[in-house]
């Protein structure tokens, strides 16, 4: 006669299964009679089991809503309800025979204490609160800051550089973009990011000269939690990961050893990277820009650079010229950087004559950004008089005829060799034509020693926030 398991429970058993302090329940027929009601509903309905029982519901609770899943049919999970002044959490469920009819309702609170739940309510609304704050952060923090207007130049090697920045802007394909060092590569990365349909999200840099071997991978498609010794307890998100739907910048492209320029062209073909540590691929949507100093055609006639790799990249190819190719353009960005400068106080700022004719005769290795640090170094020197040709360096007022200078005047001994360590590396950039490691051999120091200098020497300093 048994298709009911509960028909074999021994009625003790059925007894404290319904009727268990962690749980609450009370059981109507189809008309909304109480038939059943826990121990526990009890005290909060104020009646006696026996007051309860034969009563209809409303009349124990006129705002119970038991009836509604009398009504519908349909159940009622995880709903707010309030009793005794307090809030529960409380599922109602209709009951049906076999043939599918409502013959009756129960109504089961859920959680005992609410406020457990409520305090995990809280918790991930704090939680989705600061994410909201973490990704404007992050959109503020890696939002470009150039525009296409912020890149000055009107010559014609400038023109045509633009030209190919809005073409690469209207477009999704990858960019490499190369140029001598201080030439505005950064700029226009940051720049075709901006105007790009996918300006709204962050343009992520990555500097290939800093990432050590052993750290590529972590940095580039992340971590998940205790994946090596040293990770993070939470795992960390890739730069790849944190460009999805924007664009990630691969800066220094040049420096990346072979095998990590194998990697990295396979996340680039397939779009797609697995953590360190995870076996879950995430597929991935970015856009690639790359710039580099290198030559990087000799690299591949080397085999220090991967020619697959470089056909991937190589779609739009945009040439920033060094600046002694451009040097009509030279009064045009003195006066950006000026007023830059001067954007906080005081009046614009006047370069004399002579001073711009010797800004225009230097021969600029280190290109638009050595000619900012000039500028700015000069402002100061000058106050709120115009530039004078006396305000500007001595490598830059003597041109050419710095040996014979140095001959007549003579400087404290740590100047005099100041001027000549700043003379030989840019001598030595020059002839390398920027290629900064070339330039650390042909003076027989380390790169690393060679940037240590350049920086000391207003040579290279890192773009303005
Ligand atoms: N055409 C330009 N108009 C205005 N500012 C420029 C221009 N070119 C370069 N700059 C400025 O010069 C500095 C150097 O530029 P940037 O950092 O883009 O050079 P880079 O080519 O990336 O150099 P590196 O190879 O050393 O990284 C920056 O402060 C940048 O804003
Ligand atoms: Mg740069």
């Amino acid at each position: 006669m048994s298709e009911f398991p509960s028909q074999n429970i021994p009625p003790e058993l059925l007894e404290a299964l319904l009727d268990n302090p962690h749980e609450s329940q009370i059981v109507v027929d189809a008309e909304g009679i109480v038939r059943y009601i826990s121990g526990s509903d009890e005290a909060f309905y104020q009646v006696s089991r026996k007051m309860a029982i034969g009563r209809h519901i409303l009349e124990l609770n006129p705002d119970s809503e038991l009836t509604r899943v009398l009504e519908t049919g349909r159940a009622e999970i995880g709903q707010l309800f309030r009793l005794g002044g307090k809030d529960r959490i409380i599922a109602r469920i209709p009951l049906r025979d076999r043939n599918g009819n409502v013959v009756g309702a129960v109504a089961k609170l859920m959680f005992w204490n609410p406020e457990k739940v409520k305090e995990l309510v809280r918790q991930v609304e704090v939680l989705q609160s600061r994410l909201d704050y973490y990704e404007k952060e992050l959109q503020e923090a890696y939002r470009s800051r150039y525009s296409l207007q912020g890149v000055v130049g009107e010559s014609a090697p400038m023109q045509e550089a633009k030209q190919v920045a809005m073409q690469a802007a209207a477009s999704d394909l990858p960019v490499l973009i190369i140029g001598e060092t201080g030439t505005g590569k950064g700029i226009f990365a940051h720049a075709i990011h901006q105007i790009s349909a996918r300006r709204e999200r962050p343009l992520v840099r990555v500097n290939c000269a800093a990432i050590p071997t052993e750290l590529f991978e972590s940095e580039l498609f992340g971590y998940e939690a205790g994946a090596f010794t040293g990770a993070s307890a939470k795992g960390k998100p890739g730069k790849f990961e944190l460009a999805d739907k924007g664009a990630i910048f691969l800066d220094e492209l040049g420096e990346l050893p072979l095998p990590m320029q194998a990697k990295l062209l396979q996340v680039i073909q397939e779009r797609e990277v697995e953590r360190v540590g995870s076996s879950r691929t995430l597929k991935l949507d970015f856009r690639v820009i790359a710039a580099t100093n290198r030559d990087i055609k000799t690299m591949l006639s080397r085999g220090e650079f991967r020619k697959d790799l470089y056909y991937r990249l190589n779609i739009f190819l945009l040439k920033t010229p060094p600046l002694r190719q451009i040097r009509e353009d030279i009064p045009r960005l003195a006066y950006h950087f000026l007023s830059l400068i001067r954007n906080q106080s005081g009046p614009p700022l006047r370069i004399e004559p002579e001073a711009m004719g010797k800004l225009m005769a230097y021969n600029w290795p280190g290109n638009v950004r050595e000619l900012q640090n000039v500028l700015e170094r000069a402002s100061s020197v000058a106050g709120n008089g115009p530039i004078l040709e006396e305000n500007l360096p001595m490598e830059i007022r003597n041109g050419e005829r710095l040996n014979r200078t140095v001959d007549q005047e003579l400087h404290p001994l740590k100047d005099e060799m100041a001027v000549a360590e700043k003379r030989a590396i840019q001598r030595a950039l020059n002839l390398a034509n920027g290629n900064r490691t070339e330039a650390a051999r042909l003076l027989g120091i380390h790169r690393t020693g060679l940037y240590q200098k350049m920086r000391r020497h207003g040579l290279d300093a890192p773009p303005k926030l």
